[in-house]
């Protein structure tokens, strides 16, 4: 501070003719220190140790897990079946579930866009074990192929995985490039949705062939991927 005293005590020539002044810190500022530091332990013991839930996000999670219960209270509960599907497609809101239901549970696999890892593609037309839209449902809820793709019939809200269905289905049209290529055979388009109607031409990928039950990949027929 201004009014404190300067001491110069270094040797009378100093070192190399530098002189080093020896000034303790004033009181009040390694008192402040001192406070940081101990509140800096309380902290991290109550943050990182004790006290689950207490933090921005764990908070944060708590209340959207609260909200969807309430939410999921308005909508009763949800049947796996084409018409759910289709209006739920639609709104926004919704999907915004899905969409969190999809992050958490299945991008580790399908990637954070869908465009395949583990998993398949699931913005392109190719499909191994979906043919029509309640195909998805029922994937998601028994799993596939020996449950490389697992069951989530007993770990997800029967909501959720209408919710997750029908996010997953407006995930197709992008023809985001993957990392595995096409799989399985293309397939008819959803029936039309009222967002699809004004969003996108979905008649691009007319499915003349109807394979059996092989998993052939037939070559991309002038699509991107
Ligand atoms: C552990 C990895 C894994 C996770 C997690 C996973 N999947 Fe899958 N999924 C797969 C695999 C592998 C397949 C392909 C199965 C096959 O070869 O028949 C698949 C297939 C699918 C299919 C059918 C695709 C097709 O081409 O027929 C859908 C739809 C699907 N998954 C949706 C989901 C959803 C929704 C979730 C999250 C709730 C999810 N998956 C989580 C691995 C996973």
């Amino acid at each position: 501070m201004a009014d404190q005293p300067i001491v110069d005590d270094s040797p009378e020539d100093g070192f190399d003719g530098i002189h080093e002044y020896d000034n303790p810190c004033p009181m009040w500022w390694s008192l402040i220190f001192l406070a940081t530091f101990i509140f800096s332990i309380q902290y991290m013991l109550f943050f990182h140790v004790g006290n689950s839930g207490w933090t921005l996000d764990e908070a944060y999670q708590n209340a959207k897990v609260e909200n969807l219960k309430l939410r999921f209270a308005q909508i009763g509960e949800l049947k796996p079946d084409e018409a759910t599907l289709i209006s739920y497609m639609g709104q926004k809101d919704w999907l915004e579930v899905g969409k969190s239901v999809f992050k958490s549970n299945c991008k580790s696999c399908h990637g954070d866009d869908g465009s395949g890892l583990v998993g398949p593609n699931l913005t392109d037309d190719y499909c191994k074990n979906v043919k029509q839209l309640t195909d998805i449902p029922r994937v998601v809820s028994e799993g596939a192929a020996n449950l490389t793709m697992p069951a989530w019939r007993d770990r997800l809200h029967p909501n959720e995985i209408v919710l997750v269905s029908a996010y997953v289905a407006t995930l197709r049209g992008q023809n985001l490039p993957g990392k595995r290529g096409p799989e399985g055979n293309v397939i008819p388009p959803w029936p039309k949705t009222p967002a699809s109607k004004a969003a996108k031409p979905a008649e691009e990928a007319p499915a003349k062939t109807e394979p059996a039950a092989s998993e052939s990949v037939k070559p991309a027929e002038g699509t991107k991927s």
